[in-house]
């Protein structure tokens, strides 16, 4: 029989693929993607029709447990997001210990691994036991990375932490703990708690991107969910993963401030002068699918608050419709993928640039938590230990330090 591990040992053959680019490291029943067709679908079901009729919590149930939820099991897993919102007190504490001006995303990693310590009992490294205390983790996490999020804010603008409210569904709570005063609620007139939704279920999974093969990778050597997930935090966090997003806005804004309207900025990035952010996946070649539900939510949202002719949403919309005549982009298939308009409903919802990956992270959340479900739970899993092409120097002898 063919045995690929005997005939590794016996020939010593290592394959090589530069960045992974054509290898898949697992097998998965979570996310398909077609990146030519540019098709996504979660545990079956098509992102467009999740995006229409279902909602961040129902689809991060789907995700998890592989199902649409009944009625009844929708109402206890949203119960039991609700009620697990609190931070313990000793938390608030480790905020004193970050200095003013340090990153979000840093604050969030550090903070799901610090979590970890609270629910000894759920992060054992001991894969059963872990296992067992899942349901209860998930809860956990994917309450409490968003007030965490809210909290490291609050930090930031030097304002009192507020607590979250039973009665507000997952994304109103946020927002209310982001913007509440004491003395006056969040308004959600707007209808951006909504849209926010909607950018989380975009965000929920998508297969063996950067942070879900880092948050497998670290499963893989036994490590508990929130150290998984925590790692995961890291990994989302460069300007060519989760960066993007504040990555476009940026970039918007310096074209509007050199007073150009994307013509000159198209041609700097055919020269190789400038990237155009928010352009390009390595798996899409074609339109990104989230990219298209999330171009619609922007203009609504937009729209709604009064912004329809915000002068980046219009460079944005001039920077979409050149690069897609343009040859440059035509050939290597670059199409606008998921950050290129997120960037706008985030910005509309008054997120501060800085923030927007720790937004991304509170959405993927489902995706890692899934993820390192599918590895521990593998009986027959190994270790995540790729090999490497050496490219060093041979066999030397050692200089004694008086000789160098
Ligand atoms: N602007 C201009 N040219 C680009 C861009 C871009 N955004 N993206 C790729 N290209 C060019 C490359 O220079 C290369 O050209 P060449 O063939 O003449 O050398 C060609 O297109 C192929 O690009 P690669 O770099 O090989 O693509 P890769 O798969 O390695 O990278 C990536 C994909 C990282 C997403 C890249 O397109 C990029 O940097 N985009 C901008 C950052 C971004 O939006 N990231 C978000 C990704 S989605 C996410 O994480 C949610």
């Amino acid at each position: 029989a063919f045995d690929i591990r005997k005939i590794r040992a016996e020939s010593g053959y290592i394959s090589y693929d530069e960045s992974y680019g054509n290898t898949g490291s697992c097998q998965s029943e979570i996310t398909f993607i077609n990146g030519e067709k540019g098709i996504l679908r979660y545990r079956g079901y098509p992102i467009e029709d999740l995006a229409e009729h279902s909602s961040f919590l129902e689809s991060t149930y789907l995700i998890i447990y592989g199902e649409l939820p009944t009625q009844s099991q929708l109402d206890a897993f949203r119960n039991k997001v609700r009620d697990s919102a609190e931070v313990h007190v000793g938390m608030e504490h480790h905020f004193d210990g970050f200095p003013t001006g340090s990153h979000p995303m840093a604050i969030l990693s550090a903070m799901l691994n610090s979590l970890g310590c609270y629910y000894p009992e759920m992060s054992t490294n001991n894969r059963q036991q872990d296992l067992e205390s899942f349901d209860d983790a998930v809860a956990v996490l994917l309450s409490k990375v968003r007030t965490l999020a809210a909290m490291s804010y609050r930090m930031q603008v030097g304002k009192h932490f507020i607590y979250p409210k039973h009665k507000l569904r997952y994304s109103e709570n946020f927002l209310h703990m982001m913007f509440s005063d004491p003395y006056q609620d969040y308004d959600d007139s707007s209808g951006l708690a909504h849209a926010l939704d909607l950018f989380f279920l975009l965000h929920a999974d998508h297969e063996q991107n950067c942070s879900t093969s880092t948050v497998r990778m670290v499963a893989s050597g036994g490590a508990n969910l929130f150290a998984s997930v925590s790692a995961g935090v890291c990994a989302l966090w460069g300007p060519l993963h989760g960066g993007a997003n504040q990555a476009v806005i940026r970039m918007l804004q310096e074209i509007h401030d050199s007073g150009d309207d994307g013509r000159r900025f198209i041609e700097s990035a055919k020269s190789g002068d400038a990237k155009l952010m928010g352009f390009g996946h390595r798996v899409y070649k074609n339109y990104d699918p989230r990219a298209r539900i999330l171009g619609k939510a922007a203009e609504k949202v937009l729209s709604a608050i009064g912004y329809e002719d915000d002068p980046l949403l219009n460079i944005a919309r001039n920077l979409e419709q050149a690069a897609l005549e343009d040859d440059y982009f035509v050939e290597r298939k670059l199409y606008p993928n998921v950050d290129f308009y997120s960037g706008l409903i985030l910005k509309a919802a008054g997120i501060p640039p800085e923030f927007f990956t720790v937004m991304f992270a509170i959405g993927r959340m489902p995706g890692w938590l899934a993820n390192w479900h599918e590895v521990a739970s593998d009986e027959k899993a190994r270790i995540h230990r790729p090999r490497q092409v050496y490219q060093g120097p041979g066999v030397r002898d050692y200089v004694p330090i008086e000789n160098r």
